[in-house]
């Protein structure tokens, strides 16, 4: 029996999979999400681990025998988090996350300290990333900074809470921009343009590979006999990727979780920082990730909710099971600044076209055919790259909308699928990193694809409306900046 455990922004969700790799119970436990200022956003460590154990609690009441029978445990967890620890590896401050924008000067600082960070990272600087959080903290918070012993990304402190090792695994360390990617190791270049060194950082491992045994204690509080064993486990995405056994080069997938993505995996660093193709380490030795990621995905969907006052199943249910023809509004979803393609922290969300003839389902309608627009985006900067996406799967919570799917479909001109409920996810991607740490199994055999169970192929006419009304869609985005200047005047991008 193996669990998994992903820390992710908007709950921690545990898995339990047995031997057979069927998931046998799950329990997942809201977290919430501060902003301080404007484009800020934090969290408090302490909330992350009162849901991790609630979760395990919550196990230990119903499924005990289970429990008793875990003998590995993976990780994974949202990515980038700056997670910064005192000399008594208490949290300093609360995490700053991934998608906070207040670092945007700090990174044209950091390219300026280390011209090397694109060659060595396979990264543009973005506020997104570790790194430029620490030369912002150094600027803003000096106390706090020369206070830190240890800066760690979100699952890598809930490690250090189960086990009481600092060790991270690769893939989320990618996100860090301190990783040399090619050697999957710390750039200690790129460390000291930080004003840190190796002694702040958590050992490295690959996601497969174990890393420490759950604590004595931990392990009698949920009967967990064996005192499982700890795999390295994997940023979100990374997990997401070994859960739906996309762990071959070109096996691209979509994740449409809080953030979203286009992820391709391959044998080999294709990076394009300029266009902002995102380029990890993967979960499994010899293999990296090239992306486009943004910054709302799900998350835009959530917003529809709150502001209509709807549930997002009762936004849903009039679309139906596929549009008819696009809406004939159009939504950009940056509601927290994006960074595919455009790599601009201060951009916001717009609604164009609004009428009085505009209803509730023309906007929830355009609210996922922005998101499917801004996808569009990354695949056509992956193209650049000379990574071609022919088809993906879908996963993550918006892979649950038919009519999301369709419309993604149709938008990208691509088949897309989406699995069965609970094979997918980052948990079952880390519960098979713990089987992989454990058994020493190979990856291949391990990490198998799921069973497809729908394929939603392009409409011929229906991809050539969206098509059309693509360049419309991107005409919209004006860079905050540029706005802000332009106030009487016409602005030329
Ligand atoms: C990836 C990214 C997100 C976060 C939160 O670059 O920022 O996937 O990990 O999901």
């Amino acid at each position: 029996m193996y669990l998994g455990i992903d820390l992710g922004t908007s709950a921690v969700k545990t898995v339990l999979v047995d031997a057979a790799q069927r998931v046998v119970a799950s329990r997942s436990q809201a977290l919430t999400t501060g902003s301080p200022q404007p484009g800020f956003s934090e969290q408090d460590p302490a909330q992350w681990i009162q849901a991790a154990f609630a979760t395990l609690d919550a196990l230990k009441a119903d499924h005990p025998r289970e429990l008793a029978a875990v003998a590995g445990i993976g990780l994974s967890g949202q990515m980038h988090g700056a997670t910064l620890l005192g000399a008594d590896l208490k949290p300093l401050r609360p995490c700053i996350l991934w998608n906070d924008g207040r670092s945007a000067a700090e990174c044209a600082e950091l390219e300026r300290r280390w011209p090397g960070l694109r060659a060595a990272t396979g990264n543009k600087a973005m506020p997104g990333f570790t790194a430029p959080k620490l030369v912002w903290i150094a600027r803003h918070e000096p106390e706090i900074f020369a206070a830190t012993q240890l800066v760690l990304q979100p699952k890598a402190y809930l490690r250090l809470v189960l086990t009481g090792a600092a060790i991270e695994d690769v893939s989320d360390a990618s996100g860090s921009l301190w990783l040399d990617v090619n050697s999957r190791d710390w750039s200690d270049e790129g460390l000291a343009a930080t004003g840190l060194s190796r002694r702040q950082m958590p050992r490295l491992v690959e996601g497969s590979a174990p890393t420490a045994r759950l604590r004595e204690a931990l392990a009698q509080r949920w009967g967990m006999i064996k005192r499982p064993m700890l795999a390295g486990g994997a940023g979100d995405n990374p997990a997401g990727a070994v859960g739906i056994g996309a762990v071959r080069p070109g096996a691209a997938f979509i994740s449409l979780g809080t953030s979203g993505a286009l992820l391709v995996p391959s044998d080999r660093v294709a990076a394009n920082p300029e266009r902002i193709v995102h380029t990890f380490c993967h979960a499994v030795p010899g293999m990296w990730i090239q992306a486009g990621a943004i910054l709302s995905a799900a998350s835009c969907l959530a917003w529809a909710a709150r502001l209509l006052g709807a549930s997002e199943a009762e936004l849903l249910a009039p679309l139906g099971m596929r549009p008819s023809a696009p809406s004939p509004v159009s939504f950009l979803p940056y509601l927290s600044g994006e960074r595919t393609p455009h790599d601009d922290a201060e951009v916001r969300g717009m609604l164009d076209g609004i009428s009085h003839a505009t209803d509730r389902s023309a906007i929830v309608q355009a609210v996922l055919e922005g998101v499917a627009f801004a996808l569009a985006d990354c695949r056509d900067v992956l193209a650049e790259t000379g990574i071609a996406v022919t088809e993906a799967d879908v996963i993550g919570g918006g892979s649950r909308s038919r009519f999301w799917l369709a419309v993604l479909a149709n938008v990208l001109n691509i088949p897309v699928h989406r699995f069965a409920d609970g094979e997918t996810g980052a948990a079952f991607g880390a519960a098979r990193l713990a089987r992989l740490a454990v058994t020493g199994e190979t990856v291949d055999a391990v990490c198998t694809a799921p069973q497809r169970v729908e394929t939603f192929a392009p409409d011929r006419a229906l991809a050539s409306a969206y098509a059309a009304r693509l360049p419309h869609w991107r005409s919209l985005y004006r860079p905050r900046q540029t706005q802000n200047v332009a106030i009487g005047s016409v602005t030329k991008r």
